[in-house]
């Protein structure tokens, strides 16, 4: 099973830079504050945090344990723990790439808008008052141009491989990142209006409880640890045998969760910090008005009142937040590109051409028809897609996967395995409470 030229990350920090740099992403920074102010603040938050410890790190385990195992690009590796007859497993590994190659089409675009408020506070510091303007409003041309913009860096990283792209990357940008956000936290708070924003986001409002909100929860901690759409799988086929993976993905999903609750604490109170100057943020009936382009009018409002230094500052945090979904898109790409290198064996460079190409185009097509494809394409992928991936690689390690077998894998990293409380809860955890779990949040 093993090929000994497969790619490797270098070490294990190097890894977990890289999965946080997936899981770290548009999902944390836009995603979560934006669902946790149209849900009522605290509620949303806690029930997510029970989302991500009941549900998502238990899968993250699966499904890294799978990606090392098959040491294979998704398909492979879903094969090579399928009992007989591979149809099922092309099928679901074809399935997990459509997904993640549909993710980054639309994922490729928001990001394109992060680079355009990049751009934006670029063009204004150096007096370019025009362009900022243009870059920085809603427009087809616009759209297309920082979305190509972002989808080429991508295949830059990519076309560099997995140890002098993604790893190299990932392990320079996400330290600046996490550092960059403290900052900002700690400067938020200083501010008129922020301990109104706190107060939303810690103070549970229990009226906003409601089947909808696990299933956004759900859906939540799914997209935010890049889970059911092969990118850990394909992450865990390059990580070396000696790691431990139940500890090292608690790490993960620790960092990640710590970054997605860190940029609620910077943008509900930055929401009424911007609402203190004259902002709207509230419909008259207290409802949040514009929740999808919150971060693209609170931010910009709360770098206003920082006067000259608001624009230096906005422009870090936007590159920072264009290198967050830079290390979540290089993940996405990886997932296709692997496949194709598998499938043809055809040349790093040429897949990520060809895929790189394609997805582009897809973006460009949902570019085209915005109203009708942006909203439905992010359903499908990450309310649907995800999930009901999940359910099936769930119910495969928890039921087709020799025991044995899983147990001699993840020993590997982990000699104590056996006797440890996570081997006696985690199996069958995966067997049936997960599987439950995530039937009865969808059919709620
Ligand atoms: N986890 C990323 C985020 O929170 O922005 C999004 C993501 C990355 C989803 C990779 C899916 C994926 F395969």
């Amino acid at each position: 099973m093993t090929s000994t030229s497969r790619a490797q990350f270098s070490s294990k920090f190097g890894f977990i830079m890289a999965a946080a740099g997936s899981a770290v992403g548009l999902g944390n920074i836009w995603g979560f504050p934006t669902q946790a102010a149209s849900n009522g603040g605290a509620v949303f938050l806690f029930v997510y945090i029970a989302m991500v410890c009941l549900l998502a790190f238990p899968m993250l385990v699966a499904e890294l344990t799978i990606g090392r195992y098959g040491q294979s690009d998704p398909i492979g590796s879903i094969k090579a723990i399928w009992p007989k007859g591979k149809k099922g497993a092309v099928l679901l590994g074809l399935a997990a790439m459509l997904t993640a190659s549909f993710i980054l089409s639309f994922y490729a675009i928001v990001a394109g808008w992060l680079v355009g408020a990049f751009a934006g506070s670029a063009f204004e510091i150096v007096g370019l008052q025009k362009t900022a303007e243009w870059v920085n409003s809603f427009g087809l041309t616009r759209n297309l141009l920082l979305m190509v913009i972002f989808m080429l860096t991508t295949m830059h990283v990519v076309k560099n491989g997995v140890h002098d792209g993604i790893e190299r990357w990932s392990t320079r940008l996400m330290p600046v990142l996490f550092l960059l956000f403290f900052v900002l936290i700690i400067y938020i708070f200083t501010q008129n209006g922020a301990m109104q924003g706190l107060e939303m986001y810690l103070v549970p409002n229990f009226a906003h409880f409601s089947p909808e909100l696990f299933v956004s929860a759900m859906g939540q901690a799914f997209f935010s640890l890049s889970l059911g759409c092969g990118t850990i799988m394909v992450y865990g086929s390059y990580l070396s045998k000696d790691i431990n993976i139940p500890k090292t993905a608690a790490q993960v999903a620790a960092i990640d969760t710590v970054v997605a609750i860190g940029a609620g604490l910077l943008i509900l109170p930055a929401m009424f910090v911007a609402k203190e100057h004259g902002v709207q943020i509230f419909s008259e009936a207290g409802e949040l008005l514009s929740s999808d382009t919150l971060v693209f009018t609170v931010l910009p409002a709360m770098f206003d009142t920082m006067g000259e230094t608001g624009l230096v500052v906005s422009l870090i945090f936007f590159l920072l937040m264009v290198i967050a979904a830079l290390t979540s898109s290089i993940s996405m790409l990886e997932v296709p590109v692997a496949s194709a290198i598998e499938a043809f064996k055809c040349k790093r460079t040429t897949a990520v051409l060809s895929i790189g190409g394609l997805i582009t185009l897809i973006a460009a097509i949902i570019v085209f028809n915005f109203g009708a494809l942006f909203g439905l394409v992010i359903k499908v992928t990450t309310v649907y897609g995800q999930p009901i991936l999940g359910l099936f690689l769930a119910l495969l390690v928890g039921w087709v996967w020799n025991r044995n077998k899983l147990l001699e894998e993840i020993k590997q990293g982990y000699p104590e395995l056996e006797t440890s409380l996570f081997w006696k809860i985690w199996p069958v955890y995966v067997r049936v409470v997960c599987p439950i779990f995530m039937l009865l949040v969808f059919f709620a």
